[in-house]
């Protein structure tokens, strides 16, 4: 009897022995500034297969790294679990990633941790499953430069989930599944310059949401729903300079909606379903230097929009579905559209050759960009085929036949007109298209209309538009636009060839 209790003693003296062995290997006790065994891990060298966070740190050292990247593995972490104190092995963090591995792994912003460190500065969680972010996510950090957290099933943002991070200077949430911005989401974030929302489900941006971000330099709204921008979605934003909103829904851009930008600078537009531009649409944006509205449905633009944008030099209009470009549309632009750096895109429109076009030869001549003059040596325009009230158009085509040297094709519908360009590139440019389209049954409405190189037609030979032959046949006074056209006429032979054209019409009524 004796025998089996010191037996039983024994064998509950390994154990414990055991036991505190794997304790010491697991945690690797450490001495505190006190000389006191601290009840903490390394995080830097976790020994322990089954935890769930491993962290990579440039240096194992107690209290030395600077830097962890964490893994956080299936199954995830509960936001109290004593694990997260620690982090405070290596108070010395200032750049701290998390990669989740599985879903699940990690549903929050592990406050516990950058509570801990006072020396953070860069956040990067990816591929986690946070569906909110509360107010005061971030533990009113004075220390956090910018937060990353791109791919984490984000949708909703508190009130103040961004809040009182007084060094806090770029922030992602790209690539998740935010639908709304509310007011004070973003709030006392004095030195907030970046802010990219792109890749989102945006479809509401409150009025007033961005207005605590007086110094927001870059703010990417791209790839998102958003159906309407107006003045009040941009309050507080004086010192934006660039705003991304490419890949939204937006139709219109109605009076004023960026006006409260007044640094800005750079405003893309691209890939949206514009068709209308409120005159005033860009009132407001003297600074404005680069203004991109390529893969839109413009079909025309008023006069006055480009008017306040007295610094633009770069307008990308491709694209689009405009049938010209009228001179009084850039009369502010034009001056420094000659500039080295400037360019006006107009590719994949659909330009009528005409004498609304003539400012092109005059800018091609002038410009000091040799991407402007690449891309008006090879913007082309159509040629409507000639009809009968249109007499002295046919010389001219008659003319770039004999010389087989301009390029003339049908142009069917929008998508042709790209193959024709893909062609255009593989054949080189001299290749002629005097065949017409083997499909053409398909449609029977179809007007056949020709395809050329805008400036390989002279200007003298560009016909003017249809109204001002009505206008010749009803004999009334021309009308002031008709003025400006024979006014601002780049050379002296469009106005000789127009009035003999006139002269002509009026003689045959
Ligand atoms: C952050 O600061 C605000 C304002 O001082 C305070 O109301 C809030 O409770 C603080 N939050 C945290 C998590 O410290
Ligand atoms: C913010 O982002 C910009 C551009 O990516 C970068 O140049 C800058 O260093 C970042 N600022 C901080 C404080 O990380
Ligand atoms: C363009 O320049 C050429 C040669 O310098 C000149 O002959 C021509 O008239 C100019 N054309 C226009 C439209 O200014």
């Amino acid at each position: 009897m004796d025998l089996k209790y010191l037996v039983l003693m024994i064998a509950f003296a390994t154990i414990e022995i055991n036991v505190t062995e794997s304790r010491q290997n697991d945690k690797r006790r450490w001495k505190n500034d006190k000389g006191v065994y601290s009840p903490y891990a390394n995080i830097c060298d976790i020994q322990d297969r089954a935890s769930r966070v491993h962290c990579y740190c440039e240096s194992v050292k107690l209290k030395s790294a600077a830097r962890a990247d964490c893994w956080v593995f299936n199954g995830g972490i509960a936001e109290d679990d004593p694990f997260w104190s620690n982090f405070y092995s290596q108070p010395n963090i200032e750049k701290l990633t998390f990669n989740v591995r599985a879903d699940g792994g990690l549903t929050y912003i592990p406050a516990k941790v950058i509570v801990r460190l006072d020396r953070l500065q860069y956040l990067n969680i990816q591929y986690a499953n946070i569906y909110s972010i509360p107010s005061f996510a971030f533990t009113n950090s004075t220390t956090l430069r910018e937060i990353i957290l791109p791919k984490n099933k984000i949708a909703k943002l508190e009130r103040m989930a961004f809040a009182h991070l007084i060094m806090l200077a770029n922030v992602s949430l790209v690539e998740n599944q935010i639908t709304e911005l509310k007011r004070d989401v973003f709030y006392v974030l004095p030195n907030l310059q970046r802010l990219h929302l792109s890749k989102n489900s945006l479809s509401v941006i409150h009025e007033g949401c961005f207005k605590h971000l007086d110094n927001l330099i870059e703010l990417d709204l791209d790839n998102n729903l958003l159906t309407v921008v107006i003045r009040e979605n941009f309050q507080g934003l004086s010192n934006l300079i660039s705003l991304d909103m490419r890949s939204n829904k937006l139709a219109m851009i109605g009076d004023l909606a960026f006006a409260e930008l007044w640094s800005l600078q750079e405003l893309f537009l691209d890939g949206n379903e514009i068709e209308f531009i409120s005159e005033r649409g860009f009132g407001g944006l003297t600074q404005l230097r680069k203004l991109s509205l390529a893969d839109n449905k413009l079909s025309t633009l008023d006069d006055g929009v480009l008017e306040e944008l007295s610094k633009l030099v770069i307008l990308d209009l491709k694209n689009n579905r405009l049938e010209t470009l009228q001179q009084e549309l850039l009369q502010n632009v034009l001056d420094n559209m000659r500039g080295s750096y400037s360019v006006i895109a107009l590719d994949g429109n659909q330009l009528t050759c005409d004498c609304r076009l003539s400012w092109i030869y005059k800018l091609r001549n002038e410009t000091r960009s040799k991407r402007q003059r690449v891309s008006l040596d090879r913007l082309n325009c159509i040629m409507a085929e000639p009809t009968n009230n249109i007499e002295l158009s046919r010389p001219a085509t008659n003319k770039i036949k004999q010389t087989n040297r301009v390029v003339i094709k049908p142009v069917v519908n929008k998508n042709e007109d790209k193959a024709y360009d893909d062609i255009d590139e593989e054949f080189g440019e001299d290749r002629a298209y005097d065949e017409p389209m083997q499909d053409q049954e398909t449609e029977t409405e179809k007007v056949l209309e020709y395809r050329r190189k805008l400036l390989e037609i002279p200007s003298e030979q560009l016909p003017c538009p249809h109204r001002l032959i009505h206008s010749a046949e009803s004999h009334s006074p021309p009308t002031q636009d008709e003025v400006k056209y024979f006014k601002t006429s780049s050379s002296g032979k469009i106005a000789v060839s127009w009035l003999a054209f006139l002269t002509v019409a009026v003689g045959f009524v």
